[in-house]
């Protein structure tokens, strides 16, 4: 199959879909990968890399879409690249389509089969390729919000660590997932107060024994959230409903009794935000400000660890892009976990949670979701 990377064209994204050790397992596996001239370049891979991994260079996206039947991205398309796809085409990326129905009526009106990385599931009931961007961004979100807190960035002006003498921050972490281990991780080792959120026993079993008391955990209420945001320094949003809109665990009225130059770090921005006052922001101008509290909500935090998100996202993509490539949308039938990634399907939504979110009808083809009703 022929196995097209294009440049990454959302504002501030520097990763690229395949790095050149991945396109040379692709072309071992019998593919041809054309690379768009520049792809990798923000990720710290040029043209010559490529080639010397088998690869071909071309000119431009135009070159890639028309040539390629399998696309192999990051970040959702954009306007200019729903206009280049058609019903041949395989797009395997992150797409986040819940909170975005423009994006969604594009891909349903291009025909193409659209993978979203996002809701590729595991045995486990993981999202593996959501998991490599999750520990990247929940381990920035602590640098960010550090930063952030400082006064010149319009924090209240709190050292994260604090000093002795000086306690540090508390940081509260709403959902213990991927970015939210990550971020009390990171949070805890810095020597933050932490209290991670989560609405799984299960799950908080897991970081209890993870964390051995350096963090807390609390059940995800009303009133938890309420209080333990009232008493933060930072709050980061990580809480994920797979596919749909990210529940809106802070309200605007909570804004104004909480503290004066306090952070809000919203991972879950790309699935809508954990708080009701977020919006969209980019590296390039990542911060507001709502009745005196700091929102942080790049909408593609990994994107400013361009070299390490690109490797890291590589080992999650590459055994299901091989899969893709070597039988095309016959690998749906062969994998569920696979086929529960498929979002979008010849002008059809193909995942429950996405058509809800959508108000659309759904489909399921491939038979990925007949167990779970
Ligand atoms: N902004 C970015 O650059 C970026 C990068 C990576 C991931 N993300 C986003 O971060 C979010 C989290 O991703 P993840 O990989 O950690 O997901 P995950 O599925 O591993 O974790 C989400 C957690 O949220 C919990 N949860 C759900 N509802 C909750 C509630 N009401 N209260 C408390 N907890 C709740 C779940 O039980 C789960 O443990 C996703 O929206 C993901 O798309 C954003």
């Amino acid at each position: 199959m022929r196995v097209g990377v294009p440049t990454e064209i959302k504002p501030g994204e520097y990763r690229v879909g395949l790095t050149p050790t991945a396109a040379r397992e692709y072309g071992v596996h019998g593919h041809q990968v054309l690379v768009q001239s520049g792809a990798g370049l923000g990720a710290g891979y040029d043209d010559a890399a490529y080639v010397r991994a088998g690869a071909q260079i071309v000119p431009d996206a135009e070159t890639v879409f028309s040539a390629a039947e399998l696309i192999v991205k990051v970040k959702e398309p954009q306007a200019a690249e729903w206009a280049r796809l058609q019903p041949r085409h395989i797009l395997f990326t992150y797409l986040h389509l819940a909170p975005d129905p423009a994006q969604a009526e594009g891909l349903l009106a291009s025909g193409c089969a659209a993978i979203a990385y996002e809701t590729v599931t595991d045995k486990a009931g993981g999202l593996p390729l959501l998991a490599p961007m999750s520990e990247v961004a929940g381990r920035i979100a602590v640098f960010s919000a550090a930063e952030t807190l400082l006064k010149h960035n319009g924090g209240m002006g709190l050292l994260l660590c604090g000093v002795p003498g000086v306690p540090p921050a508390r940081v509260c972490v709403l959902g213990g997932g991927v970015v939210g281990a990550n971020a009390a991780r990171m949070a805890a080792g810095l020597g933050a107060e932490v209290v991670v959120i989560e609405r799984s026993v299960p799950r908080m079993r897991e970081l209890d024994d993870i964390f051995m008391g350096r963090i807390r955990t609390r059940y995800s209420t009303l009133d938890a959230v309420e209080e333990e945001v009232l008493l933060a320094d930072v709050v980061i949003g990580a809480a994920l409903i797979p596919g749909a809109n990210a529940p809106k665990l802070v309200r605007r009225e909570h804004l104004k009794r909480m503290k004066p130059g306090s952070v809000l770090v919203d991972v879950s921005i790309d699935q809508g935000g954990c708080f009701e006052t977020s919006r969209p922001t980019t590296h390039a101008a990542p911060t507001y400000v709502v009745d005196g509290v700091v929102h942080y909500c790049v909408a593609n935090m990994p994107g400013a660890a361009p070299r390490t998100s690109s490797e890291a996202l590589v080992h999650a993509t590459l055994p299901l892009g091989l899969a893709l490539a070597d039988h095309g949308l016959d690998a749906l039938t062969l994998d569920r976990h696979l086929a529960q990634g498929l979002n979008i399907l010849s002008g059809q939504v193909t995942h429950p949670a996405v058509a809800k979110a959508l108000g659309k009808a759904f489909h399921d083809p491939y038979g990925a979701w007949a167990e779970q009703g």
